[in-house]
């Protein structure tokens, strides 16, 4: 029986925004990894982890996965903060790697064995103007993704036009640009029928929302892209707003991808019970890790909803594997959202599942199958980014208000 001696933290990438769980036991060389990145709170999880759920964790029995994962959940009385996920996804996801070590299985195995021999991804393709959008998304075509995403520029974008465009008070804020419901609404279907006219339909297409709209603009969206027959529509709406899936579902056959801001049970119970939704979007890490997220994978697989676990921009190649070896696993497997790092940035972790022509593939390593390389984490931190402060872009409509994100 190994017992868990230590919980530290690693933090790396040039910006300081990938944090690593170490956790280590008494058996010599025996240690799991997990990631606790937080693109907006690193050194707060940091905190966390190193001094209040570490410490309690010393001395415990590093097997018994689901009853660390309780014990955590409740330790601090309140439960499903993001955060608090944060630490105890990173902590479970370690304690997975330790298991699939002493098992000698890779942890995909553990979960029941491949459903599939690799995972298919859909790509990110982005354009200021349709012609340029057109352009990535046929070289994402070209490069074998299954799937691809499309966007108008940043998230919101097709929905920005110039402050001195639109009627604004005349003490307005300052702002770059205004964030327009109606513009998003013109814009993102002309979108879709430009690519359909040029691409056609045999090409699965993505789109991401982002919660930017208004509840009932995004109901009208929906509506509208119907005819574009999207593999599905992300993030139609903020997780507040989750009842309007209802009016969706009533309206138009587009399918609903949400999930990716989910901390709470109370927020995904709902979406798939009522089949609401059709891919759920959490990201492994913020609901809790492996043990979480595959509770919510099997009980998506009896209302047919289908997985699609967020793994995109701030992600690192530790989450990356844990969704993987659940994408593996889950007979009700959708999509993975892709996600590049840089040559340098995969180098901190050897054993990092390899992306290549829209497809990742695993290793048999047992355990998660990827490492940390603790002195190349450290020399890729550059401790001046790192006292950064980072946030979400703060969109506001023409008469200042914050959009959410
Ligand atoms: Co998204």
């Amino acid at each position: 029986m190994a017992r868990i001696t230590e919980v530290r933290c690693i933090r790396t990438r040039a910006n300081g925004t990938w944090v690593i769980v170490k956790v280590l036991t008494d058996q010599p060389g025996l240690y799991g990894i997990g990631s606790a990145s937080d693109h907006y709170h690193a050194t707060t999880v940091m905190h966390l982890i190193e001094n209040a759920v570490g410490p309690r964790l010393i001395g415990r029995d590093a097997s018994r996965i689901e009853d660390t994962w309780q014990s955590i959940f409740t330790s601090g009385y309140w439960r499903n903060s993001s955060l608090l996920n944060t630490a105890l996804g990173a902590i479970d996801v370690a304690l997975w790697d330790i298991k699939g070590k002493e098992a000698g299985m890779p942890i995909y195995q553990l979960l029941g064995g491949p459903c599939r021999p690799a995972v298919p991804c859909y790509a990110h393709a982005v354009g200021d103007d349709l012609p340029s959008l057109e352009d990535d998304v046929r070289r994402y075509m070209e490069e074998g993704y299954p799937v691809i995403r499309c966007q108008l520029g940043p998230y919101g974008g097709g929905g920005f036009v110039e402050p001195n465009r639109v009627s604004r008070p005349r003490n307005a804020w300052p702002q770059e640009r205004i964030f327009d419901d109606e513009a998003y609404l013109e814009n993102i279907p002309r979108m879709f029928a430009y690519l359909r006219e040029r691409i056609g339909f045999g090409v699965k297409l993505t789109h991401d929302v982002h919660e930017h709209l208004r509840p009932q603009v995004a109901v009208a969206l929906a509506k509208l892209l119907e005819p574009y027959r999207l593999f599905f529509l992300e993030d139609a709406l903020p997780p507040e707003q989750i009842a309007y899936f209802r009016l969706i579902r009533q309206q138009c056959t587009t399918p609903q991808a949400m999930g990716e801001l989910f901390v709470n049970p109370h927020e995904w119970l709902p979406v798939i019970q009522e089949r609401l939704i059709d891919f759920i979007r959490c990201r492994v890490s913020k609901v809790g890790g492996i043990t979480q997220a595959q509770k919510i994978a099997h009980l998506c697989e009896w209302y047919g909803v289908q997985t699609a676990w967020q793994e995109g921009g701030d992600n690192d190649p530790v989450n990356q594997a844990a969704a993987m070896h659940l994408d593996l696993a889950s007979w009700n497997f959708g999509i993975q959202e892709e996600n590049h790092f840089r040559p340098e940035e995969l180098e901190v972790f050897p054993g990092h599942a390899v992306l290549e022509h829209g497809y990742l593939y695993p290793n048999d390593r047992p355990g998660l199958g990827v490492d940390i390389d603790e002195e190349k984490a450290r020399q890729l931190l550059q401790p001046d980014l790192a006292r950064r402060v980072f946030s979400m872009a703060e969109d506001r409509r023409a008469d200042g208000t914050v959009v959410r994100p």
